[in-house]
């Protein structure tokens, strides 16, 4: 009976400690990736989430110090506006980078290109991303994906890329084929 009880008291603890080291090493292969986005109207941010129920990957949503106007139109005039005469917003948070090794980088087409917002915070934080895998990703709603996901790697010279992806409807079947593709997913 005695030799019984300690039979199973060490299948427990040996269950216990299987399950831990599964747990851990689950932890520790998401826990330095984060998914840092802009999102204006929510579709990049879909995408983003995509992206971190496929990894595990940290989500961080970029957010400008005084908000876009809420309406299209007057959003993409004020845009252009500052597009224009050279004004950057600033961000009103930034993620303790160094926790990462790989961040994937994601926002909307705005004007033929990555909003200003996230390419002017990724050169101010060169030294902090300095060795870094960055990934680029966008929604778009016709064209300039291609131009939109080369201005962030061009806003970060010092980390090495990985290719990215760029989509007018994120779905997670395709999320997870290109993360697959990149040696990041499943
Ligand atoms: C200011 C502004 C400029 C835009 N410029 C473009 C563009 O040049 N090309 C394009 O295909 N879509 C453009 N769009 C559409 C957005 O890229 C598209 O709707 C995107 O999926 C929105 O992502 P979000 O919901 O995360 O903000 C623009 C939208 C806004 C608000």
């Amino acid at each position: 009976m005695k030799l019984k009880s300690i039979l199973m008291a060490t299948a427990i603890m040996m269950l216990t400690s299987c399950s831990l080291i599964a747990q851990n090493s689950k932890n520790s292969q998401n826990s330095k990736t984060l998914v840092m986005y802009f999102s204006w109207g929510g579709t990049t941010e879909k995408m983003a989430k995509m992206i971190s129920s496929s990894n595990g990957g940290e989500l961080f949503r970029i957010e400008p110090t005084k908000a876009y106007p809420t309406s299209y139109t007057p959003c993409t005039e004020v845009v252009k506006e500052e597009l224009d005469n050279g004004i950057f917003r600033q961000v009103k948070k930034a993620p303790d980078f160094s926790k990462y090794d790989t961040i994937f980088v994601g926002v909307p087409v705005w004007w033929h290109t990555a909003p200003t917002l996230m390419t002017h915070f990724l050169e101010e934080n060169k030294e902090a991303l300095k060795g870094k895998t960055i990934i680029p990703f966008c929604t778009y709603q016709a064209t300039y994906r291609a131009e939109t996901l080369q201005a962030i790697v061009d806003a970060t010279p010092t980390a090495s890329h990985k290719e990215g992806y760029g989509t007018t409807n994120p779905n997670q079947n395709d999320v997870d084929a290109w993360l697959k593709k990149i040696g990041l997913g499943k």
